[in-house]
């Protein structure tokens, strides 16, 4: 098991738009390590949800740093919406852009953490070449577009191997964020095969029992 301190980076799409301030600085208190902002263009995804205008207002009240998903077609052009920070991660799909080695050390160039992102069906394989261009690896626990999916359960076998693949090839320090259906049980398992971030939407965060009590409860699955 990889020595990085898990943590919990909630999906802001299943936030409450209308009280979404109320919702930042309650992630906040709770210890999240970041936001998750999931971006979608109803192209790569069938789905639109968040855009960069909202990253910026939430960086007005909150120092969280941003975990941005980008759920989109030929994400390099889009990089450059986003004032990127130091201490922020993108997440780009490998099956998104024909140049992947470039974007990921574009997002590099910009002091962000970079970060690969797989469908289910995406075979780990296709990291093989980009395993030193990367902090992060993002593994789609459902298919992405949708809060409210349930578990690909051969994804916690993907999340396995891809630990033990990392470990013995050098890159302890690379993360593991899982990301779909981030119940308190699959939580267990997903943190048992070796993730150590956890996007957290309908299923564990943003449910009956406030934000809160489920981070706390959350947290506790996780360690
Ligand atoms: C799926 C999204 C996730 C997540 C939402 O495309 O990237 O944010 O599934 O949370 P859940 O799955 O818990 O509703
Ligand atoms: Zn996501």
């Amino acid at each position: 098991m990889s020595a990085i301190l898990p943590g919990v980076s909630p999906s802001m799409m299943c936030a409450d738009p209308l009280h979404l301030y109320d919702d930042v600085i309650a992630l906040e208190k709770g210890g999240v390590q970041f936001f998750h902002y999931d971006i979608m263009d109803g192209a790569f995804v069938p789905n639109f949800t968040l855009g960069p205008d909202l990253i910026k207002a939430v960086r007005k009240v909150s120092k969280v740093p941003a975990d941005i998903h980008m759920m989109v077609q030929s994400p390099e052009k889009h990089l450059h919406l986003f004032d990127l920070q130091k201490g922020d991660v993108v997440s780009v799909h490998q099956e998104s852009t024909i140049h992947l080695q470039r974007t990921l050390a574009a997002i590099k160039d910009t002091g962000a953490l970079s970060c690969v992102a797989l469908n289910p069906a995406t075979p780990l394989c296709m990291l093989e070449d980009v395993l030193d261009d990367i902090d992060m690896v993002l593994i789609m626990t459902v298919n992405p577009g949708f809060a409210g999916q349930k578990l690909v359960p051969s994804t916690l076998n993907k999340i396995f191997r891809l630990r033990k693949w990392l470990d013995e090839t050098g890159h302890e320090n690379v993360r593991i964020e899982a990301d779909g259906n981030v119940s308190f049980e699959n939580a267990v398992k997903m943190r048992a095969a070796g993730a150590d971030l956890f996007v957290a939407g309908t299923s564990a965060v943003f449910r009956a029992g406030g934000i809160g009590e489920n981070l706390k409860k959350l947290s506790v699955c996780i360690q």
